[in-house]
């Protein structure tokens, strides 16, 4: 299996760090390929703009979508989004490593979503959810968290962890890659807000090591979480009024 890893963290000597290289030792040793996206590394820009777009449908006007789509057609996006688009081609499965700020991804990742998903290439209207392009890979995120895991439990001050990551996941399942169940390494307070004296804290981020090289041993055997998809929609995308999961509301 070709595994791509898209770490997005500022340190590489980081715990996200460290999961990465724990990420591929075990992938290498079960007999995978692995590359690494270093999103903050190879200084990968965010940010969706025109100056992103030579040649533009329309100068006047700067429409994401419109260019997306023209740009893709005629092979003229920007050499870093079609690097990112070769590596994910090439991949089977896609890990993401990042930290949980502020309840959702660094922003890093989120305009790495915004600029490498491109329209008119890699979703379309009939290109979408269960018909999309990546059907086949699989992709999983692995996430940290400075709140310990009781926090996100439910009634926890720090929120949900579904919710949380229901963006990605969303997002994942739009451009039709099966999405495993999260890697959530808990209570990783680093320089912040501490929650456990420093020999136990230790102890448990080594753990958290121990377990996600220990699930990757095995990763390619899992099944996706389990997403609704085009059949059990009717005309307006709500759920038909006879699929089991309408028993939620009236
Ligand atoms: C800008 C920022 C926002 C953060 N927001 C959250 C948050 O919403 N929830 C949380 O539990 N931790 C939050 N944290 C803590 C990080 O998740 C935590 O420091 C990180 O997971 C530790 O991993 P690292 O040592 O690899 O950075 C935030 C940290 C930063 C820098």
């Amino acid at each position: 299996m070709n595994v791509l890893i898209v770490l997005a963290h500022p340190e590489r000597a980081s715990f996200n760090g460290g999961q990465v290289n724990v990420a591929i030792h075990h992938l290498q040793c079960a007999g995978h390929a692995v590359e690494l996206d270093d999103l903050y590394g190879e200084e990968f820009d965010p940010v969706e703009r025109a100056s992103h777009y030579t040649d533009r449908v329309d100068h006047q006007y700067f429409a994401p979508l419109t260019e997306q789509r023209a740009h893709f057609e005629k092979g003229t996006l920007s050499q870093d989004v079609k690097r990112e688009i070769a590596r994910l081609d090439w991949a089977h499965l896609v890990i993401f490593q990042f930290p949980l700020w502020w309840h959702a991804q660094p922003a890093v990742l989120k305009g790495w979503f915004d600029r490498v998903l491109v329209y008119g290439g890699l979703y379309s209207g009939s290109m979408r959810y269960n018909r999309g392009c990546f059907q086949g890979k699989k992709a999983i995120l692995s996430v940290t968290t400075g709140s310990p895991e009781a926090a996100f439990m439910p009634f926890g001050r720090a929120g949900n962890m579904v919710d949380w990551l229901w963006p990605i996941h969303s997002s994942l399942y739009y451009v039709g890659f099966e999405v495993l169940a999260p890697q959530v390494s808990y209570g990783v307070q680093g320089g912040g807000i501490r929650y456990q004296e420093e020999a136990a804290f230790q102890d448990r981020l080594e753990h958290m090591k121990a377990a996600w090289g220990k699930r990757l041993m095995t990763i390619g055997d899992e099944q996706g979480i389990p997403f609704t998809a085009w059949d059990d929609w009717d005309d307006q995308g709500v759920l038909k009024q006879s699929h089991p999961m309408r028993w939620r509301v009236s």
